[in-house]
């Protein structure tokens, strides 16, 4: 049948059809078109040929790019809109620019206007008792020492920036409250680590539950996860050492999706950011240093830690580590240092 994942946009005269499932687009002929208004309801490829009107081959060309679908590779009860789920796809699929044109760049400052009102100082812009001083020495930092991350340590992170204080599990809501805000109480997301160095922690997948505080294995490093600093290495030429964890972040998108239409999504992004900050915050007061990983293929990392993406999605990441040096505190002498280089 019908895939109810598709949107259809116009390019030209072409009409081109997304495939949620795969974020793939694909140009429909008349005869695709025709086939795909018939596939409403579940039918065999040959019956669908004949109600379309065409060959059994444009049934089977529609089939492999996802726009026909078995409806039992659907889940019993799915929260996504196609929009939101084409912006999903995209997502995996984002990379920089190939050439950035200076001209261009709109500037990162608007002209003030004529009247400013200037903001007078008081001691609590100073005060490191207000939490001041770990917001002024956030710093992205990719450049890790070779030496492992302590258990309890790492326990500390994610205690401070993941428990759940008040839950109000047992009034059926859903509801829980931790460190960082959440659309609704609804708390999407999901933190999966793996440990590149860290003491007392055999080498796995684990996931940390939030509600016990506790780390639960969830699957054995296989290949694919061993490679991981040398992707990551390959990725970004800023990156020197390995992290001591990286973490990835999924979200059971139903969690926000049963409350919110339209715009679950947009809630679940914005979730992910307040989460990256309050780690990069409670990394810096822990003394550690942190980096937010926006990339990873959405599919590749849903297959390694056995999730449908369709109920539990990829959305980012965050590389955890002790820092090599205070370098990565002063980023523009650091960058121009390196432009010096030959
Ligand atoms: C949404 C988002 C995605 C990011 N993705 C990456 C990334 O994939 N790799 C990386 O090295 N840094 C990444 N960063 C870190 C930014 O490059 C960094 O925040 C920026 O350069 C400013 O540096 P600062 O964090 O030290 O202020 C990301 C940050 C955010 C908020």
């Amino acid at each position: 049948m019908r895939s109810p994942y598709i949107t259809v946009y116009l390019s030209d005269s072409d009409m081109i059809a997304v495939a949620g499932t795969s974020g793939r687009r694909h140009r429909l002929s008349e005869a695709a078109r025709q086939v795909l208004l018939a596939a409403g309801v579940p039918a065999t490829p040959d019956k669908l040929a004949e109600t379309g009107g065409t060959s059994l081959d444009v049934v089977l060309a529609l089939i492999a790019a996802e726009l026909l679908i078995d409806p039992d590779r659907l889940p019993d009860r799915s929260w996504w809109d196609p929009h939101e789920l084409v912006i999903q796809r995209m997502r995996s699929a984002g990379r920089k620019r190939p050439t950035l044109q200076a001209e261009e760049m709109p500037s990162p400052r608007k002209p003030l206007r004529d009247e400013v009102v200037t903001l007078p100082q008081t001691a609590l812009d100073t005060d490191p008792a207000f939490f001041a001083d770990v917001l002024s020495h956030r710093r992205s930092c990719r450049r890790f020492a070779d030496h492992p991350l302590d258990l309890a340590t790492l326990g500390a992170f994610l205690r401070r920036s993941l428990s759940v204080q008040h839950s109000a599990e047992s009034y059926d809501s859903g509801v829980n409250w931790r460190p960082t805000p959440s659309g609704g109480g609804r708390h999407p997301l999901e933190v999966y680590l793996w440990p590149v160095r860290v003491t007392d922690l055999a080498p796995a997948i684990y996931r940390y539950d939030p509600f016990e505080s506790v780390l639960c294995r969830h699957s054995d490093v296989d290949e694919w996860f061993a490679r991981m600093p040398e992707q990551l290495r390959q990725q970004s030429d800023l990156l020197e050492g390995d992290p001591a964890v990286v973490l990835l972040v999924t979200a059971v998108a139903g969690r926000t999706m049963w409350k919110y239409e339209n715009n679950g999504l947009s809630i679940i992004y914005q979730d992910l950011g307040a989460l990256y900050q309050t780690w990069y915050l409670v990394a810096t007061a822990l003394g550690l240093g942190g980096c937010v990983l926006n990339g990873g293929n959405e599919f590749v990392n849903a297959r390694m830690l056995g999730l449908d993406p369709l109920i539990e999605c990829h959305v980012g990441g965050f590389l955890l580590g002790t820092p090599r040096d205070d370098r990565y505190q002063d980023p523009l002498s650091e960058l121009l240092t390196t432009r010096d280089q030959p």
